[in-house]
This record gives C-alpha cells, sequence and structure tokens, in this order.
C-alpha cells in the first residue's frame, strides 16, 4: 500500500490541479484499492456531494469509494436544500466546511466551483462542469493503463464535441505523455483556453492534436473514445448539433481504421446510434464497463489522498 501523500493542491477543480507525479500515485493507489481490498479506517470523515445535474456513475461511485474507506457520505440535495433557493454559494461553502471534510460538486460553471473552493476550508472536487470532468479522466487512463501498462507513445483519439471530457482527456494526457487527438467538426473544436494550457504542459511535445475528420485522426490510434454531442445543459442545440456530427459516430468502419489492439472507452450515459454504433458498444473491443467500474477506485484514491 502506498503511503499516503500531499498532492499538489488541496483542492481538485481541474486536471492541473495534479502534477504528474500526483496522476501517477493516484493511479497506483488506485490499482492497489482495486486488487487488494485494503481496509482504511477514514471513520467520522464525511464528504458532501452538491449536484445541480443528473448523475448516476459519479454520485454512486462517490458514496461506495467514501463508504470502503469507512467514511460517509450526505447528498446535498439542491432542490431540498437551501441551495436551490439561491443561497449564496460563498455561504453554502462556509457552513458545509463546518460539516463536511470534503465536498465533490457538479454544477454548470466552471466559476461557481471555484467560488465554492474560494469559501471553502475543506477540499473541494470537481464531479463535473461545463468546462471539465477529472475524476472521468483519472478512471479513463486507469482504464488504460490497465491495458497497455506503460502509457508511452500511446494515442487517444476522441472522436466528437470538444467538450469537458475532451478537455479533461487532454490535460491529463500531456501529464501522463499520451497523444490526444481531437478529431470534432469545424466549429465544435475544444476551447482555446484549454488548448494552450495544454500546450504549455507539452513543453515542446506534439501532444495534442485538432482534426475535423475522423478518417485522418484514427489511423495509429490505441484508444478510441467518444462521449454525447449534446451535453446536460445543451439540451436546446440538440437537434442543430445531431445535423453537424453526421459522419462523427464511432462506428465499425471507423474502428477497424484504428491500431490492431486498439480500445473503446465512453464516460457514459450513451446513445447508441448517435456518437456510437450499438456494434461497437457492446463488441469485443469495448472496455466500457471497466472505465464505468474505475470511477469508484480512482475516487477512493483520491478522497485518501485529499483526506489523510
Ligand atoms: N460519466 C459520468 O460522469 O456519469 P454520470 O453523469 O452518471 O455521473
Ligand atoms: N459531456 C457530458 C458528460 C456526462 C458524464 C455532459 O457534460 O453531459
Amino acid at each position: 500500500m502506498l503511503k499516503p501523500r500531499k498532492l499538489l493542491n488541496n483542492n481538485f477543480l481541474s486536471s492541473l490541479d495534479l502534477s504528474p507525479s500526483d496522476v501517477n500515485y493516484i493511479l497506483n493507489l488506485a490499482t492497489d484499492f482495486k486488487s487488494k481490498n485494503l481496509e482504511i479506517q477514514l471513520k467520522n470523515k464525511v464528504l458532501g456531494l452538491i449536484f445541480d445535474k443528473s448523475s448516476t456513475r459519479t454520485r454512486v461511485s462517490f458514496q461506495v469509494a467514501m463508504s470502503r474507506l469507512g467514511g460517509t457520505t450526505i447528498d446535498l440535495n439542491p432542490n431540498t436544500s437551501q441551495i436551490g433557493r439561491g443561497e449564496p454559494i460563498k455561504d453554502t461553502a462556509r457552513v458545509l466546511s463546518k460539516y463536511c471534510d470534503v465536498i465533490a460538486v457538479r454544477t454548470f460553471n466552471q466559476a461557481d466551483l471555484e467560488e465554492y473552493a474560494k469559501w471553502s476550508s475543506i477540499p473541494v472536487i470537481n464531479a463535473l462542469t461545463d468546462l471539465e470532468h477529472p475524476c472521468q479522466a483519472l478512471a479513463d487512463y486507469l482504464t488504460i493503463k490497465e491495458e497497455f501498462i506503460d502509457l508511452n507513445n500511446l494515442i487517444l483519439t476522441f472522436v466528437g464535441d470538444g467538450n469537458n471530457v475532451a478537455n479533461s482527456l487532454m490535460i491529463c494526457g500531456a501529464l501522463l505523455g499520451v497523444e490526444v487527438r481531437i478529431a470534432c467538426p469545424k466549429g465544435y473544436e475544444p476551447t482555446p483556453m484549454v488548448i494552450n494550457k495544454v500546450k504549455k504542459l507539452c513543453k515542446g511535445k506534439e501532444l495534442i492534436k485538432i482534426f475535423n475528420d475522423p478518417y485522418d485522426a484514427i489511423p495509429g490510434s490505441n484508444v478510441l473514445y467518444t462521449d454525447v454531442w449534446s451535453s446536460m445543459g445543451e439540451e436546446n442545440k440538440s437537434e442543430k448539433k445531431d445535423k453537424n456530427f453526421i459522419g462523427f459516430t464511432l462506428d465499425s468502419n471507423l474502428v477497424s481504421k484504428a491500431n490492431d489492439g486498439a480500445i473503446i472507452l465512453h464516460c457514459l450515459p450513451a446513445y447508441r446510434g448517435k456518437e456510437i454504433s450499438n456494434d461497437v458498444f457492446e463488441g469485443n473491443q469495448s472496455r466500457i464497463f471497466e472505465q464505468a467500474e474505475n470511477r469508484m477506485h480512482v475516487q477512493q484514491a483520491l478522497l485518501y489522498s485529499l483526506l489523510s
């Protein structure tokens, strides 16, 4: 069992909050948690969950991770707490800091998450914002590591919208030395703000490449990844996006252009027939449910690191 160590930052608001060695440490610790059924006693430690958007995996995997560490979780449903009635974040954050030991927040604006962190005296975790999904990226790279062991020289191609999941994959990929290619229709590239930050992290190595045709991006890839075309909060854009993303469905034809032994990932929930075909989703290259399981192991490692 790895000893607890202090991470670069007390909060996990972005994949940028981790150093390369922090990411490797969390992935190794997650592997230990997964394989060794370790007994850790974080008795009396309390995780507060604040979810302004729907969630199955993140909510449940955080709850189970905390319970496996011996702690407890409180789900602060914004609809039944004062959060939904507009109590300021700065007041909520200061109050919750008195009751909880860590909070995980799923919300729309990254700035709101940062406001929680500013006013909290306890660690704050990003459980998804419009900008990033850093817990997801940790689980994704754990799944990739389990498959390929050595992450060096791997190529991950994300086919779809340049969204929160793509952003965290690019940042975490740069920390781990994985080349991340984004294949998206014109106008749906990741925000330049994130691309520029990632380029700085890459220190001259060309680890980020943006394509507008998946057939150009996929050759040489070890991992193919996709996510919904319209994220939560974008329901009013979905009709237009469905049209603009024609040709970006991850189907067996696209998969056949990747390297032999390439694996398929999807953060879920998935819309079969839109961003992914049913045969690819259910096929033998898919590691989608291993990936979902790994959410729990990496979050257990993250909570242990932030609370120990
Ligand atoms: N992948 C993911 O974050 O799933 P949920 O929205 O169900 O939490
Ligand atoms: N990009 C998706 C991810 C869901 C887990 C969304 O934000 O809705």
